[in-house]
């Protein structure tokens, strides 16, 4: 499962949130990962995954090197999975693509271009909303609304703050990469 997002919209807190253990590295400043680090996940009697946190897009420059920069670490993502699938060991054999947007911030244009650029690829996505503990209840019925109209997809919102909508996650997380890519 391979977590993509701008920077900064808290990839790594939900990775570290997700498996409750400070694996990966965050910081209130951008561009904090610089690699693709891959996480193996074993949770109960369900079988090993591994969640992928990836540097995230955004940082640094902006438009259409912004696009670049997403393309070639996604391309490079998914070349390794490709080549892997099958193989002995090693990587995801089964993947997946979770998109990581900032709940307090629906349809920034370049999350929208992450998401049709997504949509183009053959594997199962979905789209998360981080750092619902920032919203006041209204927003959270306005912004989730918001979300689903843009991007035409159920989002689901969460906090690695306050851990809300983690276990429903866990729950898309083992059902996404079943799930026959449209
Ligand atoms: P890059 O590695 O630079 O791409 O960033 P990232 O997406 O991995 O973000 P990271 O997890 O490092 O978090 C960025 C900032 O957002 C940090 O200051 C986090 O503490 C904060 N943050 C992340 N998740 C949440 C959340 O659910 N709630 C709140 N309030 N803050 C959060
Ligand atoms: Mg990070």
């Amino acid at each position: 499962m391979a977590i993509v997002g701008r920077s900064n919209v808290g990839k790594s807190s939900l990775i570290n949130a997700l498996v409750r253990r400070p694996v990966a590295r965050t910081s209130a400043a951008p561009g904090k990962t610089r690699l693709a680090n891959f996480y193996r996940v074993q949770r109960g009697a369900a079988p090993a995954l591994y969640l992928v946190d990836l540097p995230g897009y955004g940082y640094a420059r902006g438009g259409d090197d912004a696009a670049r920069e997403f393309n070639t670490l996604a391309e490079a993502y998914f070349g390794r999975a490709t080549n892997t699938a099958g193989g002995r060991s090693g990587p995801p054999t089964e993947i997946a693509v979770l998109l990581l947007v900032d709940s307090r911030h629906p349809g920034l244009e370049s999350d929208l271009d992450a998401w049709d650029w997504l949509k183009a690829q053959p594997v199962p996505r979905g789209i998360v909303g981080t750092k619902l503990d920032k919203l006041t209840r209204a927003e959270r019925v306005r912004h989730a609304r918001e979300l689903e109209r843009l991007y035409e997809a159920p989002v689901l919102l969460v906090s690695a703050q306050s851990g809300e909508g983690l276990e429903e996650l866990w729950k898309l997380i083992a059902r996404l990469p079943k799930e026959t890519a449209a």
